[in-house]
């Protein structure tokens, strides 16, 4: 590396990267984010000039070109992330790709083969993963303080509004499970630390076809069972309970904690009840430190894509049981 902080580009100027990934990595001790591209350059123009981004392009594909840039964000429609990520390991660009990482295992799967080729790195977006709230509760599961695992209940459900809206879109990978159910499959697999071996799902279709709530389980081989429900047409909620033989963890803030503290709740007994207090931590900086440290430092991600391709393969198999009516599917 020339430098010694990761010189981002983000690919369009989408809502995720203004309202968090784009500051974080301006935040960051180890990045700067110098370029910004849309689609109209009037678009990137006046979005440069908002933010505080010294250089923009009209197009996804200038930005590419541009030889200054070492990484890229990409927060485009989630149909959109196999296609921008190979073209940017073909222009030799790091890629912090947004969640879900593509539509299918099979396309996480080609574009980690891109950044093999092209001796990149490649990170799915899913912050939560960096917050301290989520390293303690794996670390306590981890170390036994549940006793053996036995279940995971989790929830990421929100109202969407805007009928324009690319999460309401199936040709650009929208739906609820796609969206914010993505998060309670994560959290459930890592959790766990296992891969599941058959889901279960059911879900409400929207008039455009895609999944506005979902219900799922997922059944593991050592015997645990995860459940979760995902919503775009519901109070926000997002939480999830993992308990053990010993005792259980209520995480109430669960995957967009903010900056302020965070409370987990630990369980023992009837009566004794413990919180966990933790420091309130942007998860976004984070994961773009995390990821420009991997880069800057040639150190290994804590996360790849072939872990991402697992997760989609769960959704996969989450879709095919919900499409025949709830009928457990093998994954
Ligand atoms: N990790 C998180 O916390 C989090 C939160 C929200 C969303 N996300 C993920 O981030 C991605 C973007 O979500 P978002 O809500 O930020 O999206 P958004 O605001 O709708 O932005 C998507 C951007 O993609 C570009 N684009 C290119 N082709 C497009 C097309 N045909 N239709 C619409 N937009 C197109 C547009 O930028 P230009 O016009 O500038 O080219 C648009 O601003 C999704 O993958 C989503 O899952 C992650």
């Amino acid at each position: 590396m020339s430098s010694k902080k990761l010189r981002w580009g983000v690919l369009s100027t989408a809502n995720i990267g203004r309202a968090a990934v784009n500051p974080a990595i301006q935040a960051s001790h180890n990045g700067e984010l110098i370029a910004v591209a849309s689609r109209q350059e009037e678009t990137a123009r006046a979005f440069a000039q908002q933010w505080d981004i010294p250089t923009y392009y009209g197009s996804y594909d200038a930005l590419l070109d541009d030889e200054a840039i070492d990484a890229v964000y990409i927060p485009l429609p989630n149909s959109l992330h196999r296609e921008w990520t190979i073209k940017a390991a073909e222009k030799g660009k790091h890629i912090l790709c947004e969640k879900p990482l593509g539509l299918t295992a099979a396309e996480c799967e080609a574009m980690q083969a891109a950044a093999d080729a092209h001796d990149v790195r490649l990170m799915e977006a899913f912050m939560y993963r960096f917050h301290p709230q989520t390293e303690t509760v794996l670390a306590m599961v981890r170390d036994g303080a549940l006793g053996d695992l036995r279940m995971i209940q989790s929830a990421f459900t929100f109202r969407l509004a805007p009928p324009g809206n690319i999460r309401w879109k199936p040709e650009m990978g929208g739906g609820a499970l796609m969206d914010v159910g993505c998060y309670c499959v994560n959290v459930s697999r890592t959790l766990v630390g296992e891969e599941p071996i058959e889901v279960q799902a059911f879900a409400q279709w929207g008039s455009s076809g895609v999944d506005a709530q979902m219900v799922g389980t997922l059944r593991f081989a050592s015997g645990v069972l995860a459940q979760f429900d995902c919503s775009l047409t519901m109070e926000r909620r997002e939480a999830y309970v993992v308990a053990g033989t010993e005792a259980y963890l209520r995480v109430p803030a669960a995957f967009l904690p903010g900056t302020k503290d965070t409370v987990i709740h630990e369980h023992r007994g009837r009566q004794k009840t413990l919180q966990h207090t933790i420091p309130g931590k942007d998860e976004y900086r984070l994961m773009v430190e995390h990821f420009a440290d991997s880069v800057l430092n040639d150190h290994p991600l804590r996360y790849t894509a072939a872990e991402a391709a697992q997760n989609m393969r769960v959704i996969e198999a989450l879709y095919a049981s919900a499409r025949k009516g709830g009928q457990p599917v093998t994954v």
